[in-house]
């Protein structure tokens, strides 16, 4: 049986054997609802949703709902039985407190009885995904976004960075913007995020953005009234290039990979920089690439970011799924080779041999 690899992210859970050249097998919402214990509706729901967020800015915050989750997609998705349960590999997102990656392991030995274990950072997994080992991930997801310079496969951690945006508020900068040219419409935010999704793309530059009059589009939401989007859609994107429009200070987002990197020695600069890799949902979005590349371009430093382009034969929407693509070609490394922690590493060491077998 094949190891499966799991990549739990704050919005969407990827999950499936380890088949490095497809997708995920499993693409599922990683929030969950709370239902009461006989399955009635309790009084509390009746009037709104228990909605549950196990993994919260990419990191395991709601443990028994997380274990619920994984019970459903070992078991019922992917067909793992009890009493003959596989192999498993774990995406860590950049600066995993040590606490959460033992405690995750302490879960997946104890609870789910697994027969080997391994866990590795999503930058380097997702340099994995397009054929490297040295580079730099720009990972927006729904939130976070992870700037990570790896050098021979080892993330640089004083030259990372970890920004708290990520599409969750681009979402709700989508809503409020909505809200001002709809005022008379009330808008559900997984509608707007469906929007979103659809919709939101980027300006050429802040030039064109700042001049833009683009035209009005209607959209009709679920219940049947129907809302326009102008401009908005680009204020979106703009919003990664400059954070003011989300009302934070910090730099846009090829500002902060060139400031990233130039921390770390400068003999490696050409390489990472060089070797750039845009990853996660939201670089999916209209106009993400071109805007990144042409605002690289522009860069004062003597280096300049460019854009590695995904290997021909992954899935077109490699960026999508990068962490879990890159997860299931190490799992076809690690599981083989015995590098991964066994049972009896568990039983000898505890949760803390983590940090020595996996990196
Ligand atoms: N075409 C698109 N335009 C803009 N945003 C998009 C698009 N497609 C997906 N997204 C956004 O991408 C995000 C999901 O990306 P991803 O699956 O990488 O996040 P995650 O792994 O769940 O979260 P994280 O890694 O931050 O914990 C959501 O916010 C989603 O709305
Ligand atoms: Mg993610």
């Amino acid at each position: 049986m094949e190891a499966v690899v799991v990549d739990a992210g704050s919005k969407l859970l990827k999950a499936g054997f380890a088949v490095p050249d497809q997708k995920p097998s499993m693409i599922i919402p990683t929030q969950m609802k709370r239902m009461p214990e006989d399955g009635s509706p309790s009084e509390t729901s009746m009037t709104e949703d228990i909605t549950v967020d196990p993994v919260v800015r990419g990191f395991i915050k709601d443990w028994d709902a997380m274990e619920d989750l994984l019970h459903h997609i070992l078991y019922n998705g992917l067909g793992w039985e009890i009493g003959n349960e596989g192999q498993i590999l774990f995406t860590d997102p950049l600066l995993t407190p040590k606490a959460v990656r033992e405690r995750l392991v302490q879960l997946m030995f104890e609870t789910f009885n697994v027969s080997g274990f391994y866990a590795t950072e999503q930058a380097v997994l997702s340099l994995y995904a397009v054929g490297r080992i040295s580079g730099c991930t720009v990972d927006i997801g729904h939130g976070k976004i992870d700037i990570a310079p790896v050098i021979e496969g080892a993330v640089q951690h004083i030259a990372s960075k970890r920004l708290e945006i990520g599409g969750i508020e681009l979402t709700n900068l989508l809503s409020q913007e909505l809200g001002k040219s709809n005022p008379l419409i009330k808008l559900d935010i997984s509608d707007v995020e469906k929007i979103k999704e659809m919709y939101a793309c980027c300006a050429e530059d802040d030039l064109a953005y700042e001049k833009m009059s683009c035209q009005d589009e209607t959209h009709t939401l679920p219940d049947g009234q129907v809302i326009t989007i102008g401009k908005e859609r680009y204020t979106v994107g703009e919003a990664l290039f400059q954070p003011a429009i989300l009302g934070l200070e910090a730099h846009g987002i090829v500002e902060q990979l060139v400031r990233s990197i130039s921390t770390v020695s400068s003999e490696n600069h050409r390489q990472l920089l060089e070797n750039t890799v845009l990853c996660g949902g939201t670089v999916s979005m209209d106009g993400f690439e071109d805007r990144f590349q042409k605002e690289a371009n522009l860069c004062s430093s003597a280096v300049r970011p460019s854009l590695v382009k995904a290997p021909e034969y992954m899935p077109e929407d490699l960026t999508m799924y990068s962490a879990w693509v890159g997860g299931a070609i190490l799992a076809k490394v690690v599981f083989p080779q015995n590098q991964h922690m066994t049972k009896a590493d568990y039983d000898e060491t505890g949760p803390s041999i983590v940090h020595r077998k996996c990196f």
